[in-house]
């Protein structure tokens, strides 16, 4: 029988070469964005591919990716919070607005989202969350004081529920990427992407495809004692 999973954010970039991956390894899965057409090419290929429309800012839209779910699935066996926005810029040039927008998906929707997937993983006492934070979380980044504290969130918010969901046998992780060569990094000029790379230990920017692989591995039996993890995935930077 398939495996489900909820990938946030697979219109592009990590969250689509994570639909990829869950695809070929014979996964079933729902990916939202408020842009799916992406996805619905590639439900043509694979047709265990559900895309839904869902724009995470809204609790509303969250609540019907739900019910979109549980017309296919009890339950999903795990769950990818993934979509997420950078903001660049001076902190005292962020508007309040700004800064409640960039909350409301990188931190508040993997809550509201977790909230509606946690009652079938706590019947079926198994379940598994990866919440895609960041190295900005860990260390903080200049001109990004905003999103450096929401993933910092993010990251405490996924040590505090692994402890609160391990004795339902639920497994909460986190990766904190470095620099992934996706459209959130297209802003870079390459005298900047130079600078960013020589940064970095092993010389360039990840992969979606490599932080694909660890989010499968994350999912999957192989990681079965690993919980509450905030794990670095960043070229060593
Ligand atoms: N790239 C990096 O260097 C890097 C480093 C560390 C961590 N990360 C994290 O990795 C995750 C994925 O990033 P990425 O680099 O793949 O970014 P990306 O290419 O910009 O993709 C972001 C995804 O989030 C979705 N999204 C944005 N706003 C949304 C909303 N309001 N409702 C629903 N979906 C929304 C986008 O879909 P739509 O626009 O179609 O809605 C898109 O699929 C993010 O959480 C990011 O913070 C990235």
């Amino acid at each position: 029988m398939y495996k489900s999973v909820l990938i946030t954010g697979a219109s592009r970039g990590i969250g689509f070469a994570a639909c990829e991956g869950f695809l070929k390894a014979g996964w079933q899965v729902f990916a939202c964005a408020r842009d799916i057409h992406p996805l619905e090419d590639l439900s043509k290929e694979y047709p265990s591919l559900i895309p839904i429309v869902c724009d995470l800012r809204d609790p509303e839209e969250i609540g019907h990716l739900f019910d979109v779910i549980r017309q296919y699935v009890d339950q999903l066996d795990a769950v990818v919070n993934n979509a997420g926005v950078s903001y660049i810029g001076l902190i005292q040039d962020m508007t309040a607005e700004s800064w409640d927008e960039l909350m409301e998906i990188n931190l508040r929707a993997p809550f509201l989202v977790i909230k509606a997937a946690l009652p079938g993983m706590l019947r079926a006492h198994e379940g598994v969350i990866v919440n895609i934070s960041s190295m900005w979380g860990t260390y903080g980044a200049s001109c990004e004081a905003a999103y450096s504290a929401s993933k910092g969130g993010l990251s405490a918010f996924t040590k505090a529920l692994a402890k609160e969901l391990a004795p339902s046998g639920i497994r909460v992780n986190a990766i904190a990427a470095g620099a992934i060569d996706t459209s959130m990094n297209a802003f870079l000029s390459l005298e900047e992407r130079k600078q960013l790379e020589d940064e970095i230990g092993l010389g360039r920017l990840g992969r979606p495809e490599e932080v694909a692989d660890l989010i499968l591995y994350l999912c999957s039996e192989k990681s079965s004692y690993l919980t509450g993890a905030i794990i670095p995935l960043d070229g060593g930077y």
